[in-house]
């Protein structure tokens, strides 16, 4: 029962109980069966209180679906291989504006971000593209531009270049790969 006294009134409730013994925190996301009907089940008998889900949530359509029975949905692995998700959030699931930036335009404040780190803490700009690397995540030419950003041998040069090989090699790559329209028919 939620500690009526404690003054808590936000819960986000894991959907997967973890096993804290033989499993170890990774397959503690995977292995213990999804219960959102348990989540569902505390806001239906606490509507006052604000209840998340989360666990094993990838898709917006998913989410609007649990949104259909508690006040919120966290997404975890998701959010970070699949970051473009978050795009519609704002317009679908918040009341604000459908969001405008193009995912190039994402990824040049990415680099403006690794630049100000650099000069400010002298991160080195490798230590932030691999958190971006699901930016482009379904997209043409997606791994030959992965390739470039999680290529170690780049590291003395700077964002601003990596960017520009990145991109030129996710279009060629892009090229390369014919339209299905233009593959020869079997029959
Ligand atoms: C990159 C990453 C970092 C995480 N860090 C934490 C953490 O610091 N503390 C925590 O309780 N859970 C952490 N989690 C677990 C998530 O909060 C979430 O409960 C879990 O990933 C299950 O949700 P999902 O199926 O949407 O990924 C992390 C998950 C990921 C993918």
């Amino acid at each position: 029962m939620p500690p009526r006294h404690a003054g808590c009134r936000t819960f986000i409730v894991h959907a997967r109980s973890a096993w804290l013994q033989g499993l170890s925190p990774k397959e503690n996301r995977d292995v213990p069966p999804l219960r959102y009907d348990v989540a569902y089940q505390l806001k239906r008998d606490f509507p006052h209180l604000v209840i998340a889900v989360n666990g094993g949530i990838s898709s917006n359509d998913a989410i609007a679906a649990h949104l259909q029975h508690v006040d919120g949905a966290m997404l975890g692995r998701a959010a970070y291989y699949q970051p473009l998700l978050l795009r519609e959030w704002d317009a679908r699931f918040l009341g604000g504006a459908p969001c405008t930036l193009s995912v190039d335009e994402m990824e040049a404040d990415m680099v403006r971000y690794m630049e100000r780190e650099a000069a400010e803490d002298g991160t080195p700009w490798t230590a932030i593209a691999r958190h971006m690397l699901g930016l482009r995540h379904g997209q043409r030419g997606a791994r030959a531009w992965r390739q470039v950003w999680s290529n170690a041998h780049l590291k003395h040069l700077p964002p601003t270049e990596v960017y520009a090989l990145a991109q030129q090699k996710m279009r060629e790559m892009a090229r390369d790969i014919a339209p299905l329209s233009t593959l020869p028919q079997n029959h």
